[in-house]
């Protein structure tokens, strides 16, 4: 199609580049402001005026500042047809908009939350769920997602602990280049060699960017201090790996970084993120974050916040109207370079470009109907529920349930609590387009497989009539755990204890119950302390999603293994957080059990650590082997360890990779994970998992994020989790090219900059 020789950005064979840059060139200044403005909900006959003035660009269909936990009319293809129709007929360059959702963890086929996906530590499953998310949301007229989210969570008091992927820098790294290749199409229709999507991508953005996992109390956005290594070294990580990965677009985070707001913090924004990291996408800021400057102080008022926000690196204004209010007359005035500007307006409408917008900006309202909610679809979404499900106690082998054979279902079941016959409560946070409706409750499941058993089901409403039900049961399944208001944005605790009433309840359930298995559903990692001897089995499900009934069930009743293994860490109490694996040894490190402890009224250490998961089959590790017990300069050393299943059922294990630095130039984690193998293993079945050790895998970053590849003495260990498995010492030679961090060095990117 040749382009109107008015309109010499719609001729596809330009190279992306040569489009932006006629159309940009065409645009008044008002109209390239315009680009940068991010309303919500827009309307084609309430802002008819706004589209025909090209007054903003994109538009985000959310419920409001807390959208994550307020359900809303959700978008169709039809009512985003029209609002692109209003913005390509009335306005004078015709361009369309990028309508943007939090596609975070599902549309209409609802997976896991993120943190029960990343249980799964299957980067592969977690590739196919986004996959599946940007289907179905293109199919309403969605092509910009805001996920996936990437701050690494330690403190679990912090109800976004839910949106991430957990403690590890590594794992988050892994599982959010996963979901962005999974939301872009990486596999299929994402980024060609020339950059540009296919119509089922999803733009994915790689948020909050950065640190905001650290916000102080767990309490959200509250003030982030952290030093310039950490942050490089684990907060970083995440983001370095979705850049890597084509992250078509950032968010920036609400919180300060060492007192500076991360909307306004041109040293990590402009300079480390686009410039040291080289991204060429737009940074979106959070919802109304540009208008929040004015509240962290740093700016009299948006007229202000727009200038600071734009020459941080902050490209587009979400709901504020900082930008649309007062750009053009910052640059006009000469506070604000029209450069700056234009190199927004550039990274937009690229953005646009790689969409195909320019070419099609309407979705047929068909496909919506052919690919919600597939069989296909709800076969993934129960894979990931069953994998998102974590067993961490088994007393007696009271599960599974049935027999290896499927049979020996015991004679009577009783399902109580608020979680046996929930439905939307399944889905967890950040659940906009999920319909309760389509779920599938615990207790549906239970009778559904257990055709042959008496099963009797109470909500948990009457503590007292469930005792009653509990003791004529041979097995009582409680079903207890967080609702998902109490997880998301803006949801955090201060204890991690259950729920008000659950532990009482259970212990209660535990006097009468012939077996009690517990089942914990939650939006983060809680303090089960009260529930170690409690009852004879004990699962944690983070909201497990529109089959979790079915994935629940499929692994107690072992149709699927338990393969669920712990993101992050478990607290026995509330009062030990943060606590991740990957800590520092400190000058008096803990000898668990030893005299050095560091509370006086508890035991020190998590009650489960970090990849802690029980299989039901026990698996036997051999002894880590190395390839050569030296890493030479641009070497690789091959790491293998046997592992069998010694048992009568088949098994996934999760092999973890850990690697710990004797000597640095500054103080290294106990514990560093750096690789993971799922294996499937048969009864019997033996297998050597191999790893592939090099430079990279055991550098670290100095402040201002070069690698250093110091060499040195490093121990490996290859275990069930980050409290086990065997060892071998590696003697690893310096890079040529390492750069050694000298401590104290001054940092070009600071985060006080
Ligand atoms: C919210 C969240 C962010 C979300 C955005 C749009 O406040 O912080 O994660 O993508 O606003 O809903």
């Amino acid at each position: 199609m040749t382009a109107p020789a008015h309109r010499p950005w719609l001729d596809r064979t330009l190279p992306v580049a040569e489009r932006v840059a006629l159309l940009r060139a065409a645009m008044t200044l008002e109209e390239k402001v315009g680009q940068l403005v991010q309303v919500a909900n827009p309307d084609p006959v309430r802002d008819a005026d706004a589209l025909a003035a090209g007054a903003f660009g994109t538009c985000i269909v959310a419920s409001g500042e807390h959208a994550g936990n307020v359900r809303d009319a959700g978008t169709q293809a039809e009512a985003v047809n029209a609002l692109q129709r209003a913005a390509v007929e009335s306005s004078r360059l015709g361009v369309p908009l990028v309508v943007a959702r939090d596609v975070i963890h599902g549309h209409r086929t609802v997976f896991p939350i993120p943190l029960g996906q990343a249980a799964s530590f299957d980067a592969d499953l977690v590739r196919a769920c986004a996959r599946v998310a940007a289907r179905e949301a293109t199919a309403d007229g969605v092509r910009w997602t805001f996920a996936p989210m990437l701050d690494v969570a330690q403190d679990p008091r912090w109800g976004r602990v839910a949106e991430s992927w957990g403690e590890d820098a590594w794992l988050g790294a892994h599982l959010g280049a996963a979901a962005v290749e999974g939301f872009q199409g990486a596999d299929d229709a994402g980024p060609r060699g020339d950059g540009t999507f296919a119509a089922d991508a999803l733009a994915a953005c790689a948020k909050h960017y950065v640190g905001y996992g650290l916000a102080q109390g767990g309490r959200d956005y509250a003030e982030v201090d952290v030093g310039p290594r950490t942050l490089q070294n684990r907060h970083l990580r995440p983001f370095r790996a979705a850049v890597d990965a084509g992250v078509a677009t950032v968010m920036s985070a609400f919180h300060t970084l060492d007192t500076v707001p991360m909307t306004a913090h041109e040293g990590l924004l402009r300079a480390h993120l686009k410039g040291d990291l080289g991204f060429a996408g737009p940074v979106v800021s959070d919802w109304d974050a540009v208008g929040e400057l004015v509240r962290h102080g740093v700016a009299h008022d948006t007229r202000e916040a727009a200038s600071l926000a734009l020459r941080a690196g902050v490209d587009v204004d979400m709901v504020t109207g900082a930008y649309g209010g007062h750009l053009a007359d910052l640059v006009r005035s000469g506070e604000v370079p029209e450069e700056l500007v234009d190199d927004a307006v550039g990274r937009v409408l690229a953005l646009k470009v790689r969409l195909g917008l320019l070419d099609d900006p309407f979705t047929d309202p068909a496909r919506a109907a052919r690919v919600h909610l597939t069989t296909e679809h709800r076969a993934l979404a129960r894979r990931a529920a069953a994998s998102a499900v974590v067993l961490l106690r088994d007393d007696d082998g009271v599960l599974p349930l049935l027999a290896p054979d499927g049979t020996g279902a015991p004679a009577r079941v009783h399902v109580t609590g608020p979680f046996a016959t929930a439905r939307a409560e399944l889905f967890g946070t950040w659940t906009l387009d999920g319909r309760g409706e389509d779920a599938v409750p615990i207790a549906d499941a239970v009778r559904e497989r257990l055709a042959g058993t008496e099963v009797t089901v109470d909500d948990g409403r009457w503590p007292d009539a469930a005792l009653v039900a509990a003791r004529e049961a041979d097995v009582v399944l409680a079903c207890v755990g967080e609702h998902p208001m109490r997880s998301g944005e803006a949801n955090s605790v201060t204890s991690l204890e259950l729920p008000p009433g659950q532990v009482e309840q259970l212990e209660a359930l535990a006097r009468v119950s012939r077996r009690l298995v517990v089942v914990v559903v939650t939006g983060r990692p809680l303090a089960l302390g009260r529930l170690a001897h409690l009852g004879d089995a004990l699962a944690l499900v983070p909201h497990p999603g529109v089959e979790g009934g079915h994935g629940v069930v499929d692994v107690l009743t072992g149709d699927v293994p338990a393969s669920g293994r712990l993101p992050s860490s478990i607290p026995w109490v509330t009062g030990q957080v943060p606590l991740h694996h990957d800590h520092l040894p400190t000058g008096r490190p803990l000898d668990p059990g030893g005299p050095v402890g560091r509370y006086r009224d508890h035991q020190d250490g998590p009650m489960y650590p970090f990849g802690f998961g029980l299989g039901y089959a026990p698996v036997e590790y051999g002894a880590l082997e190395l390839s050569s017990s030296r890493l030479e300069r641009e070497g690789r050393v091959a790491a293998r360890v046997r592992v069998a299943n010694r048992g009568d059922r088949p098994t996934v294990e999760t092999v973890q990779l850990y690697a710990r630095a004797r000597r640095a130039s500054v103080s290294r984690p106990v514990s560093e994970l750096v690789g993971v193998r799922r294996v499937e293993l048969a009864p019997g079945d033996e297998r050597v998992v191999s790893f592939e050790v090099d430079h990279g895998l055991l550098a670290h970053r100095d402040a201002v994020g070069h690698t250093c590849h110091e060499g040195g003495r490093f121990v490996l260990t290859a275990g069930p989790h980050a409290g086990a498995g065997s060892s071998a010492e590696l003697d690893v030679v310096p890079a040529p090219h390492g750069r050694t961090a000298e401590p104290g060095e001054v940092p070009t990117h600071s985060s006080d900059r």
